[in-house]
């Protein structure tokens, strides 16, 4: 395992993709302390201040066929939460992969595949808020930090050897196993019953986490279960 530090990176996910390009092997990790250009899912942007911060990237190069790589998220979901968890945090998993500390965003996920070589690379990208207390306006209401709900700074090496340790742990399981690691999801899930929108602006209420990881809603057309995507809160997200 090789770990690469940057001072500022436009985004570690965009590094770890020209090392995967240059070749390097699995296991690699990129971590910048600040990214100009950190991204989020579906085109958002993730605010990346200097410093105060987790933005981590791992390059997972695997043997699996592409299209059994998309649980690999759920298990990288159930790897923060658990580590928080420990930490002391009551977190929950927004499915499919947001981590919330009292309903805010204080993780979240970027898994992205390289698929021009024999194999995948999985790049899961992580950006975790640990010190940061003060987020633009834009954020007011979605995003938080370790340090907001607990009043007391965390030690981000710490957090990052852990999360390393058992990041590296769970993408090797799921390379032996293959399917999603939806029990240990559950732990951690609490949309059960509430009312959702869907990626078409359809109102659903959940249902639960099916075994494939993919979030089960009940619309007025009956019962399905969505594999990909994302859901919004009604009356909280934007
Ligand atoms: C999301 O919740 O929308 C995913 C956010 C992922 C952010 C991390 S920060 C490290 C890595 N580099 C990026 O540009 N994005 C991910």
């Amino acid at each position: 395992m090789t770990i690469h530090r940057f001072d500022e990176v436009t985004s570690t996910n965009d590094k770890a993709r020209e090392m995967v390009a240059d070749g390097v092997p699995g296991g690699t990790i990129v971590i910048a302390r600040s990214q100009t250009a950190g991204r989020g899912r579906s085109g958002r942007s993730w605010f990346s201040p200097s410093d105060d911060n987790l933005y981590i990237s791992f390059i997972h190069r695997t043997t699996l066929d592409p299209r059994s790589c998309a649980g690999m998220t759920i298990d990288v979901g159930v790897v923060l939460a658990e580590l928080l968890t420990r930490k002391g945090f009551d977190v929950e998993l927004k499915w499919p992969n947001d981590v919330l500390l009292n309903g805010l965003k204080v993780a979240g996920i970027l898994c992205e595949l390289v698929t021009d070589g024999p194999h995948p690379v999985v790049i899961v990208g992580i950006g975790l808020n640990v010190n940061g207390s003060d987020f633009p306006a834009e954020l007011n209401g979605i995003a938080t930090s370790l340090l907001n709900a607990s009043h007391e700074p965390h030690d981000i090496e710490t957090l990052e050897e852990d999360l390393i340790r058992d990041l590296t742990q769970a993408l090797n399981r799921y390379d032996a196993r293959t399917t999603p690691n939806v029990e240990g999801y559950r732990k951690h899930f609490r949309m059960m019953g509430r009312q959702v929108l869907l990626a078409g602006g359809e109102s659903a209420e959940v249902e639960g986490i099916a075994d494939g990881g993919g979030l089960i809603v009940k619309t007025p057309e009956g019962s399905r279960t969505l594999r990909s995507g994302e859901v919004k809160f009604v009356g909280i997200d934007r």
